[in-house]
Order: C-alpha cells, then structure tokens, then sequence
C-alpha cells in the first residue's frame, strides 16, 4: 500500500510527520506522491482558519479521487466531527492509528526516529487570547529528561554514520514554551551539550515571560547551543499585549532583549508577530514598529489575525481590515525580512 504524508503547520507537525512515516514504512507501507497514493495521512492544524480549509478543500479532493484519508494532530472537536462526516477517520495517537490499521502484530519494529526534532514537551497553559493551541493540544505535559537524551543519542549516533558526514547536525527541542520546561530547561540543555559528539542544539519557542536567567547563562555558556533565541513578541503595544494575555509590556521584553545581548555574544533573535489583532490601531502597530527597530531581529514569522472560534479574542470579532493587515504586514516585513 503507498502513503502520503501532508503536513499542516508547526515543527510539531513535521516531527510526527517524520515519526509517522517511520512508523507506516516498519509496517511495509511505501511513501510516494499525493497522486500515487491510494492512502493519506493529514498532520492538520487549526492555527490559522485558512489552514483549517486547506484540510477541507484538499480531504474533498482527495476523496473524490477514491483515497482513503487518515487525520490527526492540531483540530478543534467540530471541525474533527465535520471531516469525520466527510469519511476522514481521525486517530488521537500512534496506538489509536495502530488499532485502526490493525496492525498490532508487528507495532514492536517501530524503534527508531530519524527526524533532527525532539518534542520536549507538547501543550500549553498559556492561553493567549487568540490562540487555539491550549484547546486542540491541551495542557503543557514535560517528557521526561531520560527520554529526551535517549532520542538525542539516537539521533547523534545515526548522525555519524557517513551518509550523513558532511552537514553538521542540528538538534532542535520543541515545545511552545520551552522555558516551563517541567524539569529545568537550563538543566536539560546543559545535559544534551554535554553529550559526546559534534552537533548544534536550537530550540523553540521561548515565552519571554519565562526566560529566565539559568537559561540565558545556559545559551551564553554551553559551546554546542545555537547563540539565537526564537522571542515572540506578538505586539509592542502594550494595551494589544494585554488583550493577547501576554503578561508583559514593551518596555519589559526590550529589558528582556537587552539582558539577552548582553549575555549572548552575537545572539541572533528572531520573532512572531501578530498584525491586526481586534482594536489595534496605527498607533498600536507603529508601536510594534518602533520596538521592532530597537531590537533588531534576524527574521520575524508576521502573521496576520485570524479569529479562532473558541478562544477569548473570538468575541472582539475582526474589525481591523485584510487590506490594513496586508499593509501593516508588508511594513515589518520590508523592515525585517528584507
Ligand atoms: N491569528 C494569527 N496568528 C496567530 N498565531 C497564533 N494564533 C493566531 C491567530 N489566531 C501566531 C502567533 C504564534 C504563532 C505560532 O502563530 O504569532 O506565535
Ligand atoms: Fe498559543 Fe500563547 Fe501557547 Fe504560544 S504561548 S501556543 S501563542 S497560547
């Protein structure tokens, strides 16, 4: 049987699309192309409404062209009842998918992972007003460090065979906020560096509410962590920063910025933004602007607002228009990414 894995969204989704496909090729399954496959599998993700209707539009194509389509990952229950009624089945996890292909008898082969990402932890408690991803992904949940390093000797040790001699290897620990990391972020960095083996430790993302010192120290010390920090900002105004739930003022995250690069020799920050947040003005986004020059990023990800049914920000509606929010977009992105 051939597959094919269609990957929505974050990191997340393209660590367990990688999982995944190890896991369906131990079953004797082959990846191919969207248009061999006879089965799909859709990593979704209910982030932005137009990716929400990307998993619509194609799941129809799909079907109407005779595949079967397996969904899982980032849904809010309604949209997973809707795809569910158009003949996706959805599956929770490997051992739901496992029971639904009927394939316990060989599930054991399923070892190793060979993708350069480790989820240190999965879910959120953030709740910022307009985010969707504490309710699709539920409450933050740490791995435990003895996983994590587990994975990450895997990784090295598949690393050094000659194949892959040339590149440099990247690990990259994911999590939404990596900095609540359960059992000391600063602690687990410091544990992986000191793994033997030439190879660079990233990470994202980080709440500049939780950035704390150890962790600053631990980027500045520790010689394998990347001297780059993913700080999303979201907003520099600090009355939009309130509506966003985001407990900290423009004054505060430059504070933060200016300890980091104090600290960090070099320190690359990148950056996410929200253009068009409900009530922002274009004294509220020139805000953005102004902090956005005195911190100097390498690379902001500008997204523009998308209202997600269920979250706090959904009932301020979505009054700023799409052609305020592509002009404002376009300004930070000639600022920034160009
Ligand atoms: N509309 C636009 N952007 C959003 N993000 C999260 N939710 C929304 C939304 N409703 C952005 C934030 C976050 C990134 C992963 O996606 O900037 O940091
Ligand atoms: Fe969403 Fe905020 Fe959690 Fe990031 S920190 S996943 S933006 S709720």
């Amino acid at each position: 049987m051939k597959f094919y894995i269609e990957t929505i969204g974050c990191q997340q989704n393209e660590y367990d699309a990688s999982r995944l496909s190890v896991f369906l090729k131990s079953f004797g399954l082959t990846e191919t192309t969207t248009k061999e496959a006879e089965v799909i599998f859709i990593l979704a993700c209910s982030v932005r409404q137009t990716a929400v209707d990307r998993v619509f539009g194609r799941t129809r194509n799909w079907f109407k062209s005779g595949k079967k389509v397996y969904i899982t990952a980032c849904l809010i229950t309604e949209d997973k009842k809707k795809l569910e009624k158009i003949g996706a089945v959805y599956f929770k996890d490997f051992d739901e998918l496992k029971s639904i292909l009927e394939l316990e008898a060989v599930c054991s082969q399923f070892t190793t992972n060979s993708c350069p990402y480790i989820p240190i932890m999965t879910g959120c408690n953030n709740f910022c007003s307009y985010c969707i991803v504490p309710y699709t992904r539920g409450r933050e949940k740490s791995r435990p460090t003895k996983e994590i390093i587990r994975e990450a000797k895997k990784l090295i040790s598949h690393f050094s065979t000659a194949q892959h001699r040339s590149e440099k290897l990247e690990i990259m620990l994911l999590g939404q906020n990596v900095n609540s990391y359960k059992f000391g972020f600063a602690k687990l960095l410091k544990k992986i560096n000191d793994l033997p083996g030439d190879f660079e430790i990233s990470f994202i993302s980080s709440h500049p509410k939780d950035m704390k010192a150890d962790v600053i120290e631990a980027i500045a010390v520790l010689p394998k962590v990347k001297k780059e920090v993913h700080l999303p900002l979201q907003s520099g105004s600090d009355k939009i920063l309130k509506m966003m739930n985001r407990p900290y003022t423009a004054e505060e995250y430059l504070r933060l910025v200016k300890s980091i690069k104090s600290k960090v020799h070099q320190v690359r920050l990148t950056t996410d933004i929200i253009v068009g947040f409900p009530t922002e003005t274009e004294t509220d986004f020139q805000k953005t602007v102004e902090l956005c020059k005195k911190v100097g990023f390498s690379l902001a990800y500008i997204n523009k607002y998308s209202p997600r049914k269920g979250t706090a920000a959904f009932k301020l509606g979505d009054p700023v228009s799409w052609q305020e929010k592509q002009s404002r977009w376009k300004v930070l992105n000639s600022l920034i990414n160009k």
